[in-house]
Order: structure tokens, then sequence, then C-alpha cells
């Protein structure tokens, strides 16, 4: 499965996917989009090969489904996208665009919540469990179907950048199983948290979508 991924911030995630999307794998990243020249996910994509392409609207839709289309792109996730992905783009992937998430929605999510203000939401909130989630991308900010969670614990004494660092650590697992699971499936399933591994459910992630048996992805729980 041909895989895009636009990110706009260092790339982290970026860098999991293209470590674990290598032959035999059976997902590829051939795109790395940014809206902007400052981001390091470019540089990673840069150094492991990978075409990259900076927007020169990210409002403009044509411009972005102009290159996705080019680079015969099938899946598309954002890894620390920060805009939000103009309609047509999101009609034209119905169902095959995935965001990553730092926090479990349908908390904490929506317009102007990402990073640290996410987490700083989470422990004003006095919540005891945070953790990551992927959700296919609809119009809205962090509404659509979700795709897969991970509970994470919030400590004592946790700061806004002790909590991330412990999500993100799980979001390097989590993004890359999901990935995975839909190349094999041909289509976003949905994956169940299951003991200390996720298991890939025939469940396609949006009712309608026709997806293969898949296995199980190991997730190392902390
Ligand atoms: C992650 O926390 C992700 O959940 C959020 O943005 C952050 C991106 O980090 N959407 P990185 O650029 O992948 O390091």
């Amino acid at each position: 499965m041909r895989v895009g991924v636009l990110a706009s911030g260092g790339g982290t995630n970026l860098q999991a996917l293209l470590d674990s999307c290598r032959e035999p794998a059976p997902a590829r990243i051939v795109l790395v989009v940014s809206n902007t020249l400052e981001a390091g996910a470019l540089e990673r994509a840069r150094r492991a090969g990978v075409t990259t392409a900076v927007l020169h609207d990210h409002q403009d839709g044509a411009e972005l489904l102009g290159v996705l289309r080019e680079h015969r792109v099938e899946l598309v996730v954002l890894a620390g996208y920060l805009k939000l992905v103009p309609t047509e783009v999101v009609t034209a992937f119905r169902d095959r665009i995935i965001n990553i998430h730092p926090a479990l929605l349908p908390s904490f999510g929506g317009k102007g919540m990402y990073g640290h203000r996410v987490h700083e939401a989470v422990l004003a909130s006095g919540s005891t469990v945070s953790g990551p989630t992927v959700h296919v991308v609809t119009a809205e900010y962090d509404r659509g179907p979700i795709v897969a969670q991970w509970p994470v614990p919030v400590r004592p004494g946790d700061t806004p950048e002790s909590l991330a660092a412990r999500v993100l650590a799980v979001e390097h697992e989590m993004l890359p199983a999901v990935v995975l699971a839909a190349a094999r499936a041909g289509g976003v399933v949905r994956l169940l948290a299951n003991g200390p591994a996720f298991t890939a459910t025939q469940e396609p992630a949006v009712l309608g979508a026709s997806v293969e048996p898949a296995g199980t992805i190991r997730l190392q729980k902390e």
C-alpha cells in the first residue's frame, strides 16, 4: 500500500513509519507533504530517500490532491499535521485518511487542541489515564471514527512534558501497527487492545468499507 504522510513538526511519528514500512512490509512511505519548510519531518524524509513536497497554500485542496494523485497515494496519514485537510481531499480520500492524536478522543480534542495544550488539559482534568488515538479523518477536527486507542497512565507529579513523552512512545508503536494492518487488509481496520498486543480486527474502521482478514500485531504495553 502506497502511503503519503502529512506533517508539520519534528516528525518522530513519521520516523517510526519510515522505520517500520520497509521491504518486505506491505506498506511503503512514498511521499511526505508539509505546510511549512521548517518541518523537521521533511529532513527525515529526505534522509530516508522519500519524495517531499511543501504546499504553497494548505487551504488549496486541488494542490494537495494533485500531489497525492501524482504519487499514487492510497492511504494518507496525518502525523502531527496542524492544518485542516481541505474538504475536497477528505471527500476524494474518504475512509483513507487517518490522524494520530495524543489523547483519548473524544475527550481533549477539537480545534486548538494540539501539542502541549492537550496534555495540560488532561492534567488539569485530574484524569488518571491518557493515551493516543488514531481515527479516520472527516471534515471536523478529531471527530472521525476511532481506529485504535491505547491507555497510558497519568502519574502523580506528571508535567505536560513527561506525559507527552510517555504518550509519544506509544504513538510510535501504535501508528505503524495501524498502517501495517491497513496495508494487509486493503483498508483501514480497527485495532483492539488485547493484553500486551493489538488484535487487528476484520472490522473496517468505517462501516461499509471492505477489508480482508488480518492478524495480531504486537505492541509492548508499559
Ligand atoms: C504527536 O503527539 C501527535 O499525536 C500529534 O502531534 C505530535 C507530532 O509529533 N498529532 P511528531 O512530529 O511526530 O514528533
